[in-house]
This record gives structure tokens, C-alpha cells and sequence, in this order.
């Protein structure tokens, strides 16, 4: 019995993939290259010393879907593929309708045609939307979000969930992450985004290295201790774990459940910036600029649910996470090329 990992050559799906098989779990892994380079995938092989069966294949693909049901025993997905990129999402909206949502009812049905009823998914704090207090909690209610990319995540949650009642013998665990930054410990994999980053960690790294001039800070005048925005960084390795113990418990029970994946800390923008110059002992430089809209102050996530449902609890400090992330950076100055 194994577990098909979409988008299993991406940042967290890489990650996942190592972890996986080095806890012993037989696994196949999908993707079609759009946001990743088969040298991750070559990275990853390397790293777990063994093989596995790959597919270069669209989620949206029925057919190529329906051949990997067929010629691999698959019990359970964790499903990774998706469009990331919230600025993105405004412009083009339909194809990130088309290709996370279509493409997550395309799965579905082909799990469902193979008998294949349990999925872990990929969801994202960003549910939560404008309106909820932090520490966010899997009860408040969600939907309220300000982009495309949030909505996707949503009405596949809300699919998900109409899927559990209609068959009882369905299973989605929605595993919302918070910030996930770091690398693999060994520098190996890491984040490998295309032009410049959105996000705030690849943006810090990639200043350190001299890749950009400086760091813009968006917003110094939130109501948090020094005005920029506070977040919950989760180290991937962490979030990679949180995967195994929710397949664990995705094997053993049915319906549907949403759960944070975070560490319960919420860090500044500032934070930040310090904890990677005390770590690595390199400079960020940086700068004060406007808000960036659609951004809130202060996201954090109550992790109690993960701990209790899943036994589950972020492991790895903010130390290790800057540190890992400049081992990554700095052995791979342009990432995977
Ligand atoms: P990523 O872009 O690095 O990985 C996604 C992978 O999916 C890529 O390798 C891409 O090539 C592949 N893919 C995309 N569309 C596909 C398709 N139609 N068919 C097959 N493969 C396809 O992103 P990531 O950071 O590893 O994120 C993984 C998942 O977690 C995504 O669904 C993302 O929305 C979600 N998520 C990410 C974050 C984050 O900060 N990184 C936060 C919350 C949620
Ligand atoms: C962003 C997305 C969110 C997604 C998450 C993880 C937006 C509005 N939200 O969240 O939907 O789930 O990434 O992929 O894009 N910052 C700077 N300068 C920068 C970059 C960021 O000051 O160059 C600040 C931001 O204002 C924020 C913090 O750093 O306060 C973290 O930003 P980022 O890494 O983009 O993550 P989120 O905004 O939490």
C-alpha cells in the first residue's frame, strides 16, 4: 500500500517526500514541473538513498491520474500540487480556479473511481482571512479571504468537506500551514522561488547573499511590539512530520477534519531580520516602505488541536530555521540551477 504525493517536487512537498521515506512508507510522487526542477527531484533520491516511482503528470490529467491508480497500489494522497503566488492569483484568477480547485475535483474522482478515499491536503492559514483574532483556532469561521489563491483553499476545504458527507468512507484531513520557512539540514533542498520572492524569508536570504540590495519592510506602524507584522514560522522539516502523523491519522479514521499546523509563536518582521543576522552572522539590510495590501497584522495559530488530534507539535526554534535556511541559500546561491 503506498501514498501518492502530488506536487511532491515542490518546497514542502520535497521535504515531505524525504521525510516519508525515511520513516518507511512506500510512496509514489506526481508533478508536473510547473514550480520545481527535477534536480529537486534527483536531490531528493540522492538524499533517501533510494528509489521510487515518479510521474510527470497534471493533476487535470484524468487519464494519466487513472494509469498511476492502476499500475500502483495507492491507500491514501497527500496533495500538494497547487498555484501558490497570492499577487499572481489577482491577475490570472482562472487559472488558479482551473488548476487548484478543478484539478482537485479531477483527483478526487479518480481516487474515488480506484477506491482510493483518504486525502491529506494542503490548506493554509490564510482561510482564516481578515476579520479572526489570534491564536487562530480550526472553529472560527472561515472564507472571508481577500485574494483568488485564499479562495481556492477555501472552496476546496468546503469540497472536501460536502465529499465526507456524501461517503462516509471518505476522509480529508485539511492541514492548515501558518509561515513555513528552513531547509532539509543538509542544504540540499531548500525554497527555490522563481524571480523575486513574495514571501518574506527567501526575500531576507537572498538579500544576505547579495542577491538583492535590500530588504523592503512593508509597514512599520502596526498596533504589534515594534509596528511590523507578526507571524508563525513553521520549520517545513516540522511541517514535513506534521504530514506523517496526519496520514497516521488519516489511516485510522473517516470524514473530514481541518487542522493548524504552526508553532503557537507569532515573530515580527523585525524579529526576524535579527534572529537570521544573530544566527548566521550576516547583514539584512533593509528599508521602511507602505503596508502591503491585504496583509494583517498579527497571524499566529492555536497548534492545541494538532498536539491532541495528531500528537503533533512543532519541534525546531527560530535559530534553526534562519540557520537552515542560509545553509541552503548559501551552498545553493541560485537555488536548484
Ligand atoms: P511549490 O510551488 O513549491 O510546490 C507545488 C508543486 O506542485 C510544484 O512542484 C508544482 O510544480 C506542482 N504543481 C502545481 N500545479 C500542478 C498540477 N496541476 N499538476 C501537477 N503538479 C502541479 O509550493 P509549496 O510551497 O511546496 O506549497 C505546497 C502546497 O502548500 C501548495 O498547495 C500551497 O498552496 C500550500 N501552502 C503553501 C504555503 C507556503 O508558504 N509555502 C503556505 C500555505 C499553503
Ligand atoms: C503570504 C500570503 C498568504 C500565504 C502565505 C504563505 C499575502 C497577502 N499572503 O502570507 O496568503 O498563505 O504567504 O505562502 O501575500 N514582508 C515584508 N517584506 C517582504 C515580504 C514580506 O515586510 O518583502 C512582511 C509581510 O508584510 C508580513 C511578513 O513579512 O508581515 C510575512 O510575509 P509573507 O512571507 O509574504 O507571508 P504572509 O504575508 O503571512
Amino acid at each position: 500500500m503506498a501514498v501518492l504525493i502530488t506536487g511532491g517536487c515542490g518546497y514542502i512537498g520535497s521535504h515531505t517526500v524525504v521525510e516519508l521515506k525515511n520513516a518507511g512508507f512506500d510512496i509514489v510522487v506526481l508533478d508536473n514541473f510547473y514550480n520545481s526542477k527535477p534536480e529537486a527531484l534527483r536531490r531528493v533520491r540522492e538524499l533517501v538513498k533510494g528509489d521510487f516511482p515518479f510521474y510527470e503528470c497534471d493533476i487535470r490529467d484524468a487519464e494519466g491520474l487513472r494509469r498511476i491508480f492502476k499500475e500502483n497500489s495507492i491507500e491514501v494522497v497527500i496533495h500538494f500540487a497547487g498555484l501558490k503566488a497570492v499577487g499572481e492569483s489577482v491577475t490570472i484568477p482562472l487559472e488558479y480556479f482551473e488548476n487548484n480547485v478543478g484539478g482537485t475535483v479531477t483527483l478526487c474522482k479518480a481516487m474515488s473511481e480506484a477506491g482510493c478515499k483518504k486525502m491529506v491536503f494542503s490548506s493554509s492559514a490564510t482561510v482564516y482571512g481578515m476579520n479572526n483574532p489570534s491564536p487562530l483556532k480550526e472553529d472560527m469561521p472561515v472564507g472571508a479571504v481577500t485574494n483568488p489563491y485564499g479562495r481556492t483553499k477555501y472552496f476546496i476545504e468546503e469540497i472536501l468537506g460536502d465529499l465526507c458527507k456524501s461517503d462516509s468512507e471518505w476522509t480529508a484531513v485539511c492541514l492548515r500551514y501558518f509561515n513555513p520557512i528552513g531547509a532539509h539540514q543538509s542544504g540540499t533542498i531548500g525554497e527555490d522561488p522563481n524571480g523575486i520572492p513574495n514571501n518574506l524569508m527567501p526575500y531576507i536570504s537572498q538579500v544576505a547573499i547579495g542577491k538583492l540590495d535590500k530588504l523592503p519592510v512593508f509597514g512599520n506602524d502596526y498596533d504589534t511590539h515594534d509596528g511590523t507584522g507578526v507571524r508563525d514560522y513553521i520549520h517545513v522539516v516540522d511541517l514535513a512530520l506534521g504530514h506523517l502523523r496526519a496520514l497516521e491519522y488519516a489511516l485510522e479514521h473517516t470524514g473530514w477534519e481541518a487542522i493548524n499546523l504552526g508553532t503557537g509563536t507569532g515573530y515580527s518582521v523585525l524579529d526576524l531580520i535579527n534572529a537570521f543576522e544573530k544566527a548566521n552572522g550576516v547583514r539584512v539590510p533593509h528599508y521602511f516602505t507602505s503596508r502591503r495590501e491585504g496583509d494583517v497584522a498579527v497571524c499566529y495559530s492555536d497548534p492545541s488541536k494538532a498536539e491532541r488530534l495528531l500528537g503533533w507539535k512543532a519541534a525546531r526554534g527560530i535559530e534553526e530555521m534562519c540557520r537552515d535556511t542560509w545553509r541552503w541559500q548559501s551552498k545553493n546561491p541560485r537555488g536548484y540551477e
